[in-house]
């Protein structure tokens, strides 16, 4: 599949790599893309990477999110792939809830496009390896169209997740909240970032 991942930070390096590993055509679109280089991958403007893509990964800080929809310009039809938290400076809070969620927002700022709120919910660690023995980082994920849920389940599959639908769109209002509590537990609770969510099962 063609991925467009906007965003070379934590987050989009790591996924962009590890779906390039499985197979996938990743092409990152940055602000500035003479500075960055990477493998198996191509790197190009933000709307050049978009151009030809079939699903998108918004991969930027929240308070980026707008100017980096609004660069990427048409996405309808397109996968969109939020995992945008919007977090404060400090992580300590969200900045928005309960009536709306980032996912929701970026809905509405991109109009026709299938958003999945996916990879919002596990520290970039857990990304590059969701491996713990007998069990796998369980990757939530909520989104209001099938065939878009079905390829946010793949992507993450193919990096060794165990993917698990919450619902459509709006409950990002809880998958944010969650991704608050991984974060509180990991950078203030003293838990560190070698842990996941799972969903235990009875055999
Ligand atoms: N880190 C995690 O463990 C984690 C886990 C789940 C979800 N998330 C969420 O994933 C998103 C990315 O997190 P991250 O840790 O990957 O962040 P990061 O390492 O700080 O990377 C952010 C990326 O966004 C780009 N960016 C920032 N402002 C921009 C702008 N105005 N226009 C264009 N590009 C811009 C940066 O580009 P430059 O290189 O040009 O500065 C950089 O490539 C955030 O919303 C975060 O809440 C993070």
């Amino acid at each position: 599949m063609r991925v467009a991942v906007l965003g070379m930070g934590n987050v989009g390096s790591t996924l962009g790599r590890r779906w390039a590993d499985a197979g996938h055509e990743i092409t990152f679109g940055v602000r500035e893309p003479a500075k960055k280089k990477a493998e198996k991958a191509a790197v190009t403007t933000i709307p050049g990477a978009v151009a030809g893509a079939e699903a998108v990964l918004l991969a930027v800080p929240w308070a980026a999110a707008p100017e980096v929809l609004k660069a990427a310009g048409d996405l309808a039809g397109k996968v969109l792939l939020d995992c945008t938290n919007p977090v404060t400076p400090e992580l300590t809070h969200l900045t928005i809830g309960f009536a709306t969620s980032a996912g929701e927002e970026v809905a509405r700022m991109a109009p026709g496009a299938r958003v999945v709120k996916v990879f919002n919910t596990n520290g970039v660690g857990n990304m590059a390896d969701p491996d713990y023995g007998p069990l796998r980082a369980t990757m939530l994920y909520a989104g209001d169209h099938d065939d878009a849920n079905r390829v946010a389940a793949r992507l993450a599959e193919e990096i060794g997740m165990e993917p698990v639908w919450l619902g459509p769109l709006k409950e990002a209002r809880l998958l944010e909240p969650l991704a608050m509590t991984w974060i509180l537990l990991a950078r203030h609770r003293g838990l560190g970032r070698d842990f996941a969510l799972n969903t235990v099962r009875r055999p």
